[in-house]
């Protein structure tokens, strides 16, 4: 594919759900992309329909696994040999791991960390300082409502989604001076896989609040990202979720919180 000037965006978690509609996204407004996940198969069927809908290469791949130090670091180098200036960071790779925290694997939960946390603080950095030295560039950090609150049966899911919305909001101060805008876009209930690999999907979580689709979220996120926003809710029950979280008694929002989390059975 012949070398762009005007800077690709890289997507983490694009062989599915909100990353493969944000790659969508981006590729309708004519943005060459990097779609980076684990499963090479998905991506290269992304890849061809965004061939198909740009009626040119639009998009490169690059299957990885973000947990893994020397495929975050071959993923780095294969970048800089090829020249790629990215204009465009999207952290959305994450999952969650459902369940009692003492019954789950502890390797589990740790790698979790590793991509929810680690892998985007990485990606900050080292794509943030090539932003810095270019003059500017856009993030956007997939987070949560999750992270607006504790939650008992996913706890170490919930911890992470605070560690990237506070993160985010942080990096959203301190990178304008740079040209770089941060953008925190923290969806509430989405329809993708994430459900069933965390092992939730008849919690009632997912079966009593109303579940968004990842087309919505992914418009309101490009859209946020465009305009150079702080915070992305998308949705008017999760922005009021966060808003009533601020005269909720904490106790109280812990027991909800783990209510709904609890997947029966
Ligand atoms: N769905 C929701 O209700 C919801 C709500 C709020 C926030 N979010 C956040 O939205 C983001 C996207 O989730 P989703 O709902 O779209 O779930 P999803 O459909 O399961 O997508 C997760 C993506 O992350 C990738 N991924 C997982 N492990 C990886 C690894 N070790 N290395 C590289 N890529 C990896 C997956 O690709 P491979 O399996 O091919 O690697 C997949 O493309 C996550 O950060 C999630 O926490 C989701």
């Amino acid at each position: 594919m012949e070398k762009e000037v005007t800077g690709y965006a890289l997507i983490t978690g694009a062989s599915g759900g909100i990353g493969r509609a944000l790659a969508l996204q981006f590729a309708q407004h004519k943005i060459p992309l990097i779609l980076v996940a684990r499963r090479e198969p998905e991506l290269l069927e992304l890849n061809l329909e965004i061939k198909n809908m740009a009626g040119r290469d639009l998009s490169v791949v690059y299957a990885c696994d973000l947990t893994n130090p020397a495929g975050f670091d071959q993923l780095m180098s294969w970048i800089k040999d090829q020249n790629l200036h990215i204009k465009y960071l999207v952290n959305n790779a994450g999952y969650g791991n459902g369940g009692a925290f003492l019954s789950n694997p502890e390797a589990q939960e740790v790698n979790l960390l590793h991509l929810n946390i680690e892998a985007l603080v990485k990606l900050c950095h080292t794509i943030g300082n090539q932003m810095k030295n270019r003059g500017g560039g856009f993030i956007l950090n997939v987070g949560s409502t999750a992270g607006y609150l504790p939650g008992p049966f996913l706890s170490t899911y919930y911890a992470s989604k605070a560690f990237v919305n506070s993160f985010t909001q942080s990096l959203h101060e301190e990178l304008r001076p740079f040209g770089i805008s941060v953008t925190l876009l923290a969806p509430g209930p989405v329809e993708t896989a994430f459900v069933d690999r965390a092992g939730i999907g008849n919690s009632p979580l997912f079966k009593r609040l109303s579940v968004m689709t990842a087309e919505t979220v992914a418009k309101s996120g490009f859209f946020a990202l465009q305009k150079k926003q702080a915070i992305c809710v998308p949705g008017l029950q999760n922005k009021l979720l966060i808003w009533s979280l601020r005269i909720t008694p904490a106790a109280m929002a812990r027991r909800i919180s783990g209510f709904l989390n609890h997947a029966k059975g």
